[in-house]
């Protein structure tokens, strides 16, 4: 059965819990805007596109229980500061409520969108990849992580799909390991042949000659075309040069951030220095040594090879031309 991370029932949404996965498969009922904000905060939703799509849902619940819908987008705004996606959501249903339109409609409009946007761009990115290959993939992108099927792990899917048989590297992802838990969980429901490496095994791999391409998704893209995704995409990117390795980004327009330039300027989430010192509740270093949990990193375009969106593929530098380009 397709992995949902959420659904909209009207009057609440179901949210699959993602800090307990892979070992309990967990629902949370929440029935408030600050429920929703919360799980965004303490991730139990994770993800960009993911986030935007139940950020929209807790707008439509604090908008339907008669509150200020300025103080609901706030509460559900100042929550993860990097995924674009979130702000691009709230501004779609805030939108829609000032012009008088049903925000429920076009919040359900949000998350149908965002699964055709992964199926296309499922397509076009596995049309770029030769058949049978090794791909490595950093963080969780799949279905998890969105509406439904996935970006980066979207294209993977579409692979299989058309018989062209990947192989998975899976990194880890210190500290939430998205990799490992998440993103190993998906590959296995959906029988795609993956192991797990740690994340610092990844260059000797490429040195080794067992990656063919490297495949990540995006939580927000300047307008240079330089995209901040989970942390350890940066060395992933200047390790793939330093071997001759494609390295694709894979997100939908809505992660694009046109009134930010350059990655310099995307704001970077820093969370608690607990979660780095604490690994599945286990200590995992001296109480009394600090550290420092930056979320996210910023890979330059000059490292990408090609980002795909669901408009088409593009050179990081040219990425706003997708913003002027209507969906095929
Ligand atoms: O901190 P997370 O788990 O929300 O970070 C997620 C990522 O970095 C993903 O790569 C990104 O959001 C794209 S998900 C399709």
């Amino acid at each position: 059965m397709e992995v949902k991370a959420f659904v909209w029932k009207g009057d609440r949404l179901l949210l699959l819990d993602q800090r307990k996965l892979p070992k309990t498969e967990l629902w949370l009922e929440l029935r408030t805007d600050e429920e929703v904000a919360k799980a965004i905060k303490d991730m139990a939703v994770r993800g960009a596109p993911a986030i935007g799509c139940v950020a929209a849902y807790g707008f439509v619940l604090g908008v339907k229980a008669g509150k200020d819908p300025r103080e609901v987008y706030e509460t559900l705004k100042n929550t993860r500061p990097t995924a674009y996606n979130l702000f691009w959501a709230l501004g779609r249903v805030m939108k829609a409520l000032e012009e008088g339109k049903d925000p429920e409609q076009e919040a359900i409009r949000i998350e149908k969108e965002d699964y055709e946007a992964n199926r296309r761009m499922g397509k076009l990115g596995s049309e770029l990849i030769p058949p049978r290959p090794r791909v490595l993939t950093h963080c969780n992108t799949g279905a998890l992580a969105t509406a439904g099927w996935g970006t980066a792990l979207g294209v993977i899917r579409s692979l299989k799909e058309e018989g062209k048989e990947p192989f998975v590297w899976v990194d880890e992802t210190r500290p939430y390991l998205q990799g490992s838990r998440l993103t190993a969980w998906e590959l296995l429901k959906e029988g795609i042949p993956h192991k797990i490496v740690t994340d610092s095994t990844a260059g000797f791999l490429m040195k080794r000659g067992a990656v063919d391409a490297v495949i990540v998704g995006a939580d927000r893209i300047s307008a240079r075309g330089d995209v901040a995704n989970k942390i350890g995409t940066y060395s992933l990117a200047l390790l793939a040069r330093a071997h001759n390795i494609p390295f694709y980004v894979v997100a939908p327009t809505s992660t694009i951030d046109p009134s930010t330039e350059r990655g310099e300027d995307i704001p970077i989430e820093e969370r608690p220095e607990e979660e780095v010192k604490l690994c599945g509740g286990c200590e995992v270093a001296p109480k009394d040594s600090p550290a420092l949990h930056l979320a996210f990193d910023v890979t330059p375009a000059e490292l990408i090879t090609a980002i795909i969106t669901e408009r088409g593929v593009f050179k990081p530098s040219e990425i706003l031309r997708a913003l002027s380009r209507n969906s095929p």
